[in-house]
């Protein structure tokens, strides 16, 4: 995929959450935002997903500009496969319906053809005899898998996935990014916020790191990791790394 940002700017009163990015990947199709907490990676994603609308800036996804009215966004966003830290699930629909309501609803699916598509993905997921829980009834990572389960079924251009893992125990967040993992394999273009570096170094190929507002270092996965220019990234990738 292509993405290109120019000069995006938000400010939330006087914070400048993102502070005139600019970014032109001709192609790619992985990205990992990796950066310091409060650094902007999820303002960020919000912009790319078409959920916040920046003050100043334009963006552009596979050559075609994003417009910003309401019209032009929902557009956008129903194209888009969008999965967030956690607490993504509707708590009172099964995880069935959570994967068949936005289809029939959002996508005109009819209720047949989503049942169909809903159950196809639980299988695919190892979470077929989970199909009539509830959220609360599920583990963490069952969650986030029908959660990515959901993304999936509107045959999204693309994964947006802001830390999946964040709110999962290490053997769940392993689940998780074995699936992220996989569907990277398949040929999915994904853009992925994410904490783990040992992941984002290996599923990525491109990577930017966002610090203050900004993009302080972008490039090739393998280059900011094995190759770090700035003392900013040296000195998160050693935190980050040190445990
Ligand atoms: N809705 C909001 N209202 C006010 N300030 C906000 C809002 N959303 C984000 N911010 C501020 O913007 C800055 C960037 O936040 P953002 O959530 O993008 O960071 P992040 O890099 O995703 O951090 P984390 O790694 O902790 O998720 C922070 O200082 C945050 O407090
Ligand atoms: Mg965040």
């Amino acid at each position: 995929m292509q993405l290109k940002l120019t000069g995006i700017t938000k400010r939330f009163g006087s914070l400048a959450a993102l502070d005139g990015l600019s970014l032109e990947l001709p192609a790619f199709n992985a990205l990992a935002v990796i950066g310091p907490s409060g650094g902007g990676k999820t303002t960020l994603l919000r912009v790319i997903g078409g959920l916040t609308t920046p003050d100043a800036g334009e963006l552009e996804i596979d050559r075609e500009q994003v417009g910003f009215d309401d019209e032009s966004l929902l557009t956008h966003r129903r194209r888009i496969g969008t999965v967030f830290q956690a607490y993504n699930l509707f708590p009172h629909l099964s995880a069935l319906e959570n994967i068949t309501l936005p289809l029939e609803k959002v996508h005109g699916f009819a209720p047949d053809a989503a049942r169909a598509e809903a159950e196809a993905l639980l299988a695919r997921f190892q979470l077929s005899q989970h199909g009539d829980k509830k959220p609360a009834q599920l583990s963490g990572g069952q969650q986030q898998r029908v959660a990515i389960a959901r993304a999936m079924a509107i045959r999204p251009r693309f994964l947006l996935l802001d830390e999946p893992t964040s709110a999962l125990d290490p053997e769940m967040t392993a689940e998780v990014l074995d699936i992220i993992g996989e569907l990277r394999r398949e040929g999915r273009d994904l853009i992925m916020a994410t904490h783990h570096m040992g992941f984002a170094r290996t599923v990525a190929d491109q990577c930017i790191f966002v610090c203050d507002g900004e993009i302080a270092e972008a490039g090739p996965a393998t280059e900011l990791f094995g190759n770090p220019q700035s003392e900013k990234l040296r000195n998160f990738l050693a935190k980050t790394l040190k445990y």
